[in-house]
């Protein structure tokens, strides 16, 4: 089991959403905490809260992670004040709903920069101090939409292939290191991911963030390379590109997300 008493983790996208449930349950851990995201008051006021109801040591950082230079400038911060990282939750993300051809190309890079670029460096910064301590734990975000080309969301369901692949690849290179890595893939979660949609989703329909948190730590805790913490359809629709020609996965998907009005 991840020794967590007394040690720390650093959370991205920290200020709300599953950010948020992770850096509550691993407070409730006894984890030192790390907050990162843009929204400084938030991360402030959760500071606050988990401080009054756990007496741990926590840091706000507002950064933003769509600047290519955040991820040295957080890592040189701490370094700064000392603080050593003994679990990183990549968890920041977001993702632009609707045809690909109408975002404007910027918005895309952002995209990419977030959820793949600063996860990369973030993980290569603080694994590599982990491997040399022979003692750490990473857990980075991916989603249900790893596994699968999905229309409309086609730039964010291949930033999470990424993030998928590349963490079972790391977690393999790493193995024996005492780093501990593995990947998480939600299926739909009711946070703030699809506010500015026009999604005719119910949040009954999905997931809350504190059951996929406590699921992913579960698996977490139990060594697992993936944690699938959504529900049994989730884990369904997961499987069905093993099964189906992808041109008919692509097919599917691109219904279901326009059924879900992530089409526009
Ligand atoms: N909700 C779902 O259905 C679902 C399903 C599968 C996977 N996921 C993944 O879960 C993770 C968390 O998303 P969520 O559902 O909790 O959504 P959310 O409520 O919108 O939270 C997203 C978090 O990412 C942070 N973030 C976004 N852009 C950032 C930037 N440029 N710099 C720093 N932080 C940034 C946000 O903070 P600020 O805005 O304060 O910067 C916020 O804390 C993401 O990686 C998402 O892809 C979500």
């Amino acid at each position: 089991m991840f020794d967590y008493g007394g040690s720390t983790a650093l959370v991205t996208g920290a200020s709300k959403g599953l950010g948020e449930a992770f850096a509550e349950a691993l407070a409730a851990r006894g984890m030192n905490l790390v907050l990162v995201a843009r929204s400084t008051k938030k991360l402030n006021d959760l500071s606050a809260r988990l401080y009054a109801n756990y007496k741990l040591q926590c840091t706000v950082l507002s950064v933003d992670l769509a600047d290519p230079n955040s991820p040295k400038a957080l890592a040189e911060e701490l370094e700064r004040r000392g603080i050593q990282v003994d679990l990183l939750v990549n968890n920041a993300g977001f993702g632009l709903s609707g045809a690909f051809l109408s975002h404007d190309r910027k918005q895309k890079q952002a995209e990419i920069e977030v959820n793949v670029q600063a996860l990369v460096a973030l993980t290569h910064h603080f694994g590599e101090a982990m491997a040399a301590r022979g003692k750490g734990g990473i857990i980075n975000v991916a989603s249900n939409a790893s596994f699968q080309p999905v229309p409309y969301l086609a730039t964010y369901a291949a930033t999470k292939a990424f993030v998928l692949h590349f963490s079972e690849a790391i977690r393999h290179e790493l193995a024996g290191s005492g780093v501990q890595v593995m990947a998480t893939c939600p299926g739909p979660t009711a946070t703030n991911f699809f506010e500015g949609t026009s999604t005719r989703m119910s949040p009954k329909d999905m997931d809350s963030s504190e059951s996929v948190v406590r699921r992913t730590l579960k698996a977490f805790d139990q060594k697992r390379a993936v944690a699938y913490p959504g529900r049994i359809s989730v884990r369904i629709t997961s499987l069905l590109p093993r099964l189906f020609p992808r041109a008919l996965i692509a097919r599917i998907d691109g219904n279901a997300t326009a059924k879900m009005g992530l089409d526009d």
